[in-house]
């Protein structure tokens, strides 16, 4: 733990509209800690310009501070409001773009969303890991290989999606097993492949308080329909992607904008041989898919790059600690 610094507080009295920021300020940054320091002090500068632009009402305000509780009271393992409210409000994907920079022609990143777990069962490749009867078969051959065409072995690839009726595993009652899950290993070639159901659009959980803000919003709950990814092997930057299906009504209306152009595929209608080859029924869908991975020096250079760009842009006098910005006071 930093050790405390030794700031000068002010007496905090008679604080006003003018000069409660400062004070506030103030008195949060004896922690030794510059890192918290400096979020401590953007986060109440912002917040507290938040309220004096809107002249925020107290009931605007204890409406806020309500739904937030409701979003806390409606939480469990498998109920993750604050990750909804995060992705409807499009900081998902911001806090995602900002530490995980991609470099041109490799796989940019999507939402994670809450609906991942860790139990996911080891399958072999071929393996199919959806156990419902009612979705549409899809075989899924992908690859995984660096920026200069280079496969990528003993990447460990988390996959997910939800049955045929738009739901995940964890959304059911009686979830006694994981299914429409699965965790696979790229081969020597970087190969691997599984059987999986064309997935379906669906709504996020909107039973909850960041459901009926959207209503309110009039905005939909709908996602198109994806599979996700998540590749994960020591030196390289941990990808978390999802392929959306080409053609879905809500391709360009994602209630959490996750879809990005270089991440919507086409599913075929699978040939002979190729049927023959992987064992599947003629009839089955085929996607056929590259992912191609950055190793974690690249991003951290390129993620420090950007950091100093948007600083200077913003005329802050910042300087990075472990790739974070604090103030420059050396
Ligand atoms: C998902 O794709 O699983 C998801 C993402 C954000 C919110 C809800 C679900
Ligand atoms: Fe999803």
């Amino acid at each position: 733990m930093a050790a405390p610094t030794k700031v000068p507080i002010p007496a905090l009295l008679d604080l006003t509209i003018d000069n409660i920021t400062p004070n506030t300020v103030k008195i949060n940054s004896q922690s030794g800690d510059r890192r918290m320091t400096y979020l401590m002090e953007r986060l109440v500068t912002h917040i507290h310009d938040f309220a004096r632009e809107t002249r925020i009402s107290t009931e605007e305000w204890m409406a806020a501070l309500n739904f937030l509780v409701q979003c806390g009271q409606i939480s469990s393992d498998v109920r993750h409001e604050f990750i909804l409210l995060s992705d409807v409000l499009g900081l998902s994907l911001l806090v995602d773009s900002i530490n995980h920079p991609k470099p041109p022609n490799t796989t940019e990143g999507s939402v994670l969303g809450p609906f991942h777990t860790h139990d996911a069962p080891t399958l072999e490749h071929g393996a199919d890991m959806s156990s419902d009867p009612q979705g549409e078969p899809l075989l899924c051959i992908c690859t995984v290989k660096d920026a200069n065409g280079k496969p990528v072995e003993g990447a460990k690839i988390d996959i997910w999606e939800t049955d045929s009726s738009g739901h995940y595993d964890v959304q059911h009652s009686d979830r006694n097993e994981p299914t429409e899950r699965c965790i696979m290993t790229s081969d020597a070639n970087g190969d691997f492949w599984f059987k999986c159901i064309l997935p379906v659009s669906y709504p996020i959980p909107h039973d909850g308080p960041v459901g009926k803000l959207l209503e309110k919003l009039n905005r939909h709950p709908w996602r198109p329909a994806h599979l996700h990814f998540m590749f994960e092997k020591k030196g390289w930057d941990h990808l978390i992607t999802a392929l959306y299906m080409r053609g879905d009504p809500y391709e360009t209306s994602d209630a959490v904008f996750g879809v990005k152009k270089s991440l919507i595929v086409e599913p075929q209608k699978i040939d002979g041989a190729t049927a023959k080859e992987y064992g599947v029924p003629e009839g089955s869908w085929v996607l056929k898919h590259d992912f191609v991975l950055t190793t974690e020096k690249e991003t951290a250079d390129l993620r420090d790059r950007l950091a100093h760009e948007a600083l200077e842009k913003q005329g802050l006098d910042l300087k990075l600690v472990d790739h974070l910005p604090v103030p420059d006071l050396d």
